[in-house]
């Protein structure tokens, strides 16, 4: 295994992932109006910071880069742990001493389960808000962030013109590979997104991860709640099928939670660790393995 990331690293890798979540909520305000007067803007270094990350992960997710993480990561031989033993090696990214972080990852996830909790949503549901980022322990195997966090895309087909920054694509070899920049790709029409490699990152893998254990609805949120260009703006309707449709639904649902769930007090992580552990036996192995 790679050696241990610094702190300077670990900060990194923390800022650059709360970056891509408020470029998330700048492109998709809750409120049009509110998120105009309020979102704080960004200086001109920040711009930078975003459309940087964007074109390094435009160009290097080809079809073979994703083909060779999924044979990395996917036989699941990490590591094995146990649940709270990821949230809190997880939670490393960030140091608790930091002023500028507004909520550490535990924090974001607890913030994401207590508002589908407090809704009434099923047990699963709530269980799968509070799972949903853990796949961000990629950062701390030694992944780059552009491999981490981000939007996730089909590779191996066209990369549509709804995805933030497309012009990026053309740094990709894949835009000029006749096997991968048509329609269909490697694919075919209406194959159904199970068949369809998405690019690398963290949802992936907590999918894998997990895809023994949640009912369908939880696993597609699991899988595909950073794929923006088709919850948001439906740019691959084609590849779908009529199940997909009916997942995105709770993809949809799961969304909101994601994004708007900014609570008035952040979650007490201590206070809620029973409730969650209790929720977690009922799910899961004793175990988890990454
Ligand atoms: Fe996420
Ligand atoms: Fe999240």
């Amino acid at each position: 295994m790679k050696k241990e990331l610094t702190k300077e690293q670990k900060k990194e890798a923390y800022d650059v992932m709360e970056m891509w979540e408020d470029d998330v909520l700048q492109r998709y305000p809750e409120n049009q109006e509110k998120a105009k007067e309020e979102f704080r803007n960004y200086d001109a270094p920040g711009i930078d910071t975003v459309k940087q990350f964007y074109k390094t992960n435009h160009e290097f997710q080809t079809y073979d880069f994703v083909l060779g993480k999924e044979k990395q990561y996917l036989s699941l031989n990490m590591r094995e742990m146990k649940l709270w033993d990821a949230v809190e090696f997880l939670n490393t990214l960030v140091d608790d001493s930091d002023p500028d972080t507004d909520l550490d990852q535990t924090q974001h996830l607890l913030q994401t389960s207590e508002a589908i909790r407090a809704d009434g949503h099923p047990d699963w549901f709530v269980l799968t808000g509070f799972l949903h980022d853990l796949g961000k322990v990629l950062c701390l195997f030694g992944e780059p962030q552009w491999a981490v966090v981000g939007d996730t895309f089909p590779v191996g087909c066209k990369f549509s013109d709804k995805i933030v920054y497309p012009e990026f694509f053309s740094l990709n070899p894949d835009s000029t590979n006749k096997d991968y920049n048509t329609k269909y790709g490697v694919y075919e029409e209406h194959c159904g997104l199970d068949n369809v490699h998405m690019s690398w990152g963290h949802d992936e893998y907590i999918y894998h991860i997990m895809k023994d254990y949640l009912p369908e609805e939880g696993l597609a949120m699991l899988r595909y709640h950073s794929f923006y260009s088709q919850h948001r703006e439906n740019a691959y309707d084609h590849l779908m099928v009529k199940h997909d449709h009916e997942m995105f639904k709770w993809v949809d649902t799961f969304n909101k939670y994601d994004l708007y769930s900014k609570a008035a007090v952040p979650p007490n992580v201590k206070e809620l660790r029973p409730y969650y552990e209790d929720l977690a036996a009922k799910f899961l192995p004793d175990t988890l393995k990454f």
